[in-house]
């Protein structure tokens, strides 16, 4: 049975019910966080908390609980239910009051979290990779806000399905952004290159963690425009997310990608990610 928190209390998912009048729920006026843990250690939970700061004051909404009781709460969240490595979800929503567009005044945000396991990241279809279309991303321009107003994500997401792949790639002006639920990379003679940050995309941290992991390994990396045409010519394509580590992706609108395999950047890149989890298990590396 897994262990829920809401609005102060754990306990178990049947038993836990929010009012049909929060404003998550009519408006989607809310912001959430996914974060992994890994040998039960939550991973990256600053960086983490950090952006749901910037979420919160890019919807106006005060956080109902500081940095030090929210990573209390995780935790505990964490210990409590299966899964040796876990998601966890956290939602804030601005909570419950009569329906309004307007702030309501004097509300109290709902908090509200939970945790899955988390399979082990293989790179995709046992590591042969996985394919990916190319839509227009028909988002709104507050991309680097995680909020729960996810309907075109999920339309582009089901999109995909539809079309046998794992992701949309997203595409605005002639411009890659990122996928539906993912970060995009790609190699182009032996350079990284992914989108840089602004409001069109949101601001990963499994992203940020293999731009820092490539400095620090000497891989040519840049965080700059990529514009379609760099991405159907790329050696390499990747995706990125706090549940899907770094996914090759060996098919790109029906057309294979480089030779078709996951690419050997690809395969240094997830090396150095699985033994910062593992250095991160034996307590060497920093949260
Ligand atoms: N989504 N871009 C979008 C639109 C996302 O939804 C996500 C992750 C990412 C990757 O960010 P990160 O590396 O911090 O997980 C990029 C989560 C996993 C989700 O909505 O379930």
């Amino acid at each position: 049975m897994s262990i829920v928190y809401l609005n102060g209390e754990f306990l178990p998912i049947e038993k836990a019910s929010v009012s049909p009048l929060d404003r998550g729920f009519l408006f989607a006026d809310g912001v959430y966080e996914v974060i992994p843990a890994y040998h039960r250690r939550l991973f990256r939970v600053r960086e983490h908390l950090n952006r749901l700061d910037h979420s919160l004051r890019g919807i106006r909404l005060a956080s109902p609980m500081n940095h030090d009781d929210l990573s209390v709460v995780l935790a505990e969240l964490v210990h409590g239910n299966p899964g040796n490595n876990q998601s966890v979800y956290l939602q804030i929503t601005r909570g419950v009051a009569p329906r309004d567009h307007a702030f309501p005044v004097n509300c109290q945000p709902t908090v509200f979290a939970m945790s899955t396991p988390l399979p082990d990241s293989d790179g995709g279809a046992g590591g042969a990779g996985v394919s990916a279309i190319t839509l227009e991303d028909i988002r709104w321009l507050h991309c680097d806000l995680k909020t729960i107003a996810l309907l075109p994500n999920i339309l582009l997401r089901q999109q995909a399905i539809d079309a046998d792949a794992a992701e949309a790639i997203l595409i605005r002006n002639g411009e890659v952004t990122e996928g539906a639920a993912s970060n995009v990379f790609c190699v182009t003679a032996g350079t990284v290159v992914t989108p840089a940050k602004g409001p069109r995309l949101l601001p990963g941290i499994t992203r940020d963690l293999i731009v820092e992991l490539a400095a620090a390994h000497r891989i040519p990396c840049r965080e700059d425009t990529v514009t379609v045409a760099t991405l159907r010519s790329a050696d390499e394509i990747w995706l990125t997310s706090s549940t899907r580590e770094i996914l090759p992706v060996t098919t790109l609108d029906g057309v294979q990608v480089g030779n078709g395999r996951p690419g050997p950047i690809w395969s240094e890149i997830f090396r150095l990610f699985q033994e910062f989890k593992r250095e991160l298990a034996a307590g060497t590396q920093q949260l």
